[in-house]
């Protein structure tokens, strides 16, 4: 397969990252490279380091970047491990950094890594394939109490309950092993009228509650984003894309956090938290696609880019 991935709100990025043709750049979800390529073409003396946790979309963009390779470094890890990749590389300060956050086509299109609720594959989702805990475990193993918050929180999926408890009637059965299974019994679970009557697949936000479950994806973001601007020099900026609203909203409160001097209870007198205001925030409301953008790739339709500059 191919790797087919058309990068979102690209002229955006590039743009906010202010790009120094010197400065250090960290690109913390590489993908295919869409966005790595026109950073690296920016720089002279500069340095790229291209972050995925997907062996498969590193080979990719390493293809894609090769003639940029001496001003790039390749790491293969979590973005959450974002502190300790800085030091062993012993990079203390960085100009920009980049989060393009979510799957990407590619891992969509693969049926065989399990994302897709259009295509028959595994029940995986992971996108470090190193990782242990997959879909099948949390489809299989987790409680119907648990998959039913999951879906309510991560999925804002309305039929929470009853698909958990068509998911533990069926796996009494057997296992559910497959994607397709499993939108099976969700389409069981909702009712045909409802099922007709929704905006989109109706397996989707399910989809995406056990994707977010499986590759934490709400807790990485939240707990890099204090990370990367504490290593961000000042100025530097740090612009993060998202897909959904879960996620645009913890950027969003980082962001206000990081904005903040101290952030003492109100019934404190004096300040014990010695909290600093680091961050100014540059887009009070997110930039979205073009009407053009959108058009042209539908993925890009629910896309938000927050960016925020790093204070002396
Ligand atoms: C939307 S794609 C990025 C596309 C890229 N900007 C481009 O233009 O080609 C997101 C990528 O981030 C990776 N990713 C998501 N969460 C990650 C994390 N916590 N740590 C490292 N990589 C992550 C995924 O594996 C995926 O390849």
């Amino acid at each position: 397969v191919e790797f087919k991935h058309k990068s979102v709100l690209l002229n955006e990025c590039i743009e906010q990252l202010n790009i120094k043709p010197e400065g250090t750049y960290v690109d913390c979800t590489t993908g295919g490279g869409g966005h790595s390529l026109e950073i690296a073409k920016k720089l002279t003396t500069g340095r790229l380091i291209c972050l995925d946790q997907d062996t498969d979309a590193l080979k990719a963009a390493g293809e894609k970047l090769k003639d940029y390779k001496d001003k790039i470094t390749f790491v293969n890890d979590n973005f959450s491990n974002f502190k300790n990749i800085m030091e062993n590389l012993n990079i203390d300060n960085i100009d920009g950094a980049l989060l393009d956050i979510g799957v990407s086509s590619y891992q969509i299109d693969r049926a065989d890594r399990g994302f897709s609720y259009m295509q028959d594959g595994n029940l995986d989702m992971r996108m470090d394939q190193s990782q242990g805990l997959s879909a099948w475990d949390v489809v299989n193993k987790y409680s119907e109490r648990d998959l039913s918050d999951i879906f309510y929180k991560y999925g804002e999926e309305k039929w929470s309950k009853r698909i958990a408890e068509f998911i533990v009637e069926a796996r009494r059965e057997k296992s559910i092993d497959t994607t397709q299974e499993l939108v099976d019994i969700i389409s069981k679970a909702i009712p045909k009228k409802v099922r007709l009557e929704m905006g989109g697949h109706f397996a989707k936000r399910v989809f995406q509650a056990i994707r977010i479950e499986v590759n934490k994806e709400l807790e990485v973001i939240e707990n890099v984003i204090p990370d990367i601007v504490e290593c961000l020099a000042p100025k530097g900026r740090i612009c993060i894309i998202t897909f959904h609203s879960l996620e645009d909203r913890i950027v969003k409160n980082e962001f206000k956090k990081l904005n903040r001097g101290c952030i003492c209870p109100p019934d404190i007198p004096i300040c014990v938290c010695n909290h600093k205001k680091t961050l100014k925030i540059i887009t009070r409301k997110p930039i979205e696609p073009s009407e053009q953008e959108k058009e042209e790739n539908s993925r890009s339709r629910s896309a938000k880019l927050r960016v925020g500059e790093k204070l002396k």
